[in-house]
């Protein structure tokens, strides 16, 4: 059984994500996208959704592809990776940005274990896609009902709505 693991924050999940989730499907026989429930890296307050709504939204979206599960881990991935006996980790890359923190992140995974990292190069349609983008234009009304399911973009609009009224 070849698995791999997406690791992420998905704080929302977005079309390039899935796009990279239904490729990595068709490369091993199980993926798991790994949803990052640290509270070191960024405060849960920090985050729009929480992890228990980023993971439901994640499963209602991997639905059409058999082979796709969702979790949730805190810690290092690596460890993460060893307990669930995943082979590899796969990420997208967007582009030079990307490369360079990834690369990094990459080699110290690669110290810490011998999980293997597998980029896969977005579809060059979402390159400019990412969750913090696409926060960022809905709260000043732009339009991302194209960038992210359309399951996300009514939670978004409700979650950025209530945060504008205060709630
Ligand atoms: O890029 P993202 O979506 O913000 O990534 C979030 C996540 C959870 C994948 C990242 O913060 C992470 O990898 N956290 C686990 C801690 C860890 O393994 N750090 C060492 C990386 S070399």
């Amino acid at each position: 059984m070849r698995r791999a693991v997406c690791p992420g924050s998905f704080d929302p999940v977005t079309n390039g994500h899935l796009d990279i989730f239904g490729r990595a499907a068709a490369l091993f026989d199980e993926v798991v996208v790994a949803v990052g429930v640290n509270k070191s890296k960024s405060t849960s307050s920090s985050r729009l959704f929480t992890s228990d709504e980023r993971l439901e939204m994640i499963g209602a979206a991997v639905s059409p592809w058999p082979n796709v599960k969702v979790q949730g881990f805190t810690g290092l991935v690596t460890d993460f990776c060893r307990e669930i006996e995943a082979q590899a980790i796969v990420k997208g890359l967007r582009g030079s940005g990307d490369y360079d923190y990834e690369l990094q992140m990459a080699q110290m995974n690669a110290h810490l274990t011998d999980v293997e990292t597998v980029f896969l190069m977005t579809d060059p349609s979402m390159s400019f896609v990412s969750s913090s983008l696409v926060k960022e234009v809905a709260s000043f009304g732009g339009d991302v009902s194209g960038l992210v399911p359309p399951a996300v973009f009514e939670r978004l609009t409700v979650r950025l709505a209530e945060r504008q009224q205060g709630a």
